[in-house]
C-alpha cells in the first residue's frame, strides 16, 4: 500500500490517501491538546502507543461483531482504515462520574453509575463541541433517526465489551468518547480508542492512566500510556 497525498491533519492524527479509494492511511502524532486546543504539548511516543492500543481494541471489537473502520497496522504509528464519511457527533459513554459530568451535575468524581450514561456532543471546533441531544442531531441533519439508533446500540455494546476486557487487565473504564462514520451507507466505528479518548483508572490504586494526567498536569504521562499498552497486550 502506498501513502498518497495528505487529506487532513487533525490535532492527534494525519490522514493520507492510498491507491484504494475505500482506504486511508492514518498516522498518529505525539502532539497533545486539551480544552479544544487551548492547552498544547507533546507526549513522547504517544502516537505509537495510541496506534497500537487502538489496533488491539478495534481487533477485539471486530471479533465480537462490532463493525469498525480498522483494516490493519502498517507501522509503529500507522494504520490502514476504511475511508468513512464521519458523523459530526461525538458519543461519550460513562460508567463512573468524572470530568464534565462531575462539573455539570455537582456529583463527586469516582461515584459509580448504576447504569451507563450516553451523551452526544456536536463535533465542531468553532463551537467548542457543545452538548447536544437527539432532537438537535435531527434538526442539524447530522444523522438520521435510524443511524442514531444504530450508534446508541453500538456504543452500549462497545461499552460492555471494553468494560469486561479492561476489568481483566485491572483497569476501570470510567468513560470514553467514540466517533462513528458511514461506509457504503452503514454506520461503523471510526477514529481511535486510546488513553486520549478514554478515562482508565487502576482498579486497586485508582491511579489515572489516561490523558487526564496531561490535562491536569499530573506528570508521568508517557508512563501511563505505556502501562495501558503493556496491560492490554498481555
Ligand atoms: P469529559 O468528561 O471531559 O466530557 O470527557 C468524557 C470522555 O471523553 C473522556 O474519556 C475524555 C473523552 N474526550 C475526548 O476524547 N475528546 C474530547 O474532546 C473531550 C472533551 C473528551
Ligand atoms: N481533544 C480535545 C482537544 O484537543 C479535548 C480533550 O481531549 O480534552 O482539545
Amino acid at each position: 500500500m502506498q501513502k498518497g497525498e495528505k487529506l487532513y491533519e487533525g490535532k492527534a492524527k494525519m490522514i493520507f490517501a492510498t491507491e484504494d479509494p475505500d482506504l486511508v492511511w492514518v498516522e498518529y502524532k505525539d502532539d497533545a491538546t486539551a480544552f479544544n486546543g487551548k492547552k498544547k504539548g507533546s507526549i513522547e511516543d504517544k502516537g505509537r502507543y495510541n496506534n497500537q492500543i487502538s489496533a488491539i481494541l478495534f481487533n477485539l471489537l471486530e471479533e465480537k461483531g462490532v463493525p469498525t473502520h480498522f483494516k490493519g497496522l502498517i507501522g509503529a504509528r500507522e494504520m490502514l482504515v476504511k475511508k468513512v464519511d464521519i458523523v459530526l457527533v461525538e458519543v461519550v459513554v460513562r460508567n463512573i462520574i468524572a470530568g464534565s459530568l462531575a462539573k455539570r451535575t455537582g456529583l463527586e468524581e469516582g461515584v459509580i453509575l448504576s447504569e451507563p450514561v450516553l451523551e452526544f456532543y456536536y463535533k465542531s471546533d468553532e463551537l467548542d463541541d457543545p452538548f447536544i441531544n437527539d432532537d438537535h442531531i435531527k434538526m442539524l441533519k447530522l444523522a438520521t433517526e435510524e443511524q442514531v439508533k444504530d450508534i446508541k446500540k453500538l456504543a452500549f455494546k462497545i461499552n460492555d465489551i471494553l468494560l469486561g476486557f479492561m476489568r481483566e487487565k485491572g483497569l476501570d473504564l470510567v468513560d470514553f468518547k467514540l466517533e462513528f462514520g458511514l461506509f457504503h451507507g452503514n454506520v461503523i466505528l471510526g477514529d481511535e480508542i486510546s488513553p486520549d479518548t478514554c478515562r482508565l483508572w487502576d482498579t486497586d490504586t485508582h491511579q489515572k492512566l489516561d490523558k487526564d494526567r496531561f490535562r491536569r498536569d499530573m506528570g508521568d504521562v508517557e508512563d501511563a500510556y505505556q502501562e495501558v499498552l503493556r496491560r492490554i497486550s498481555e
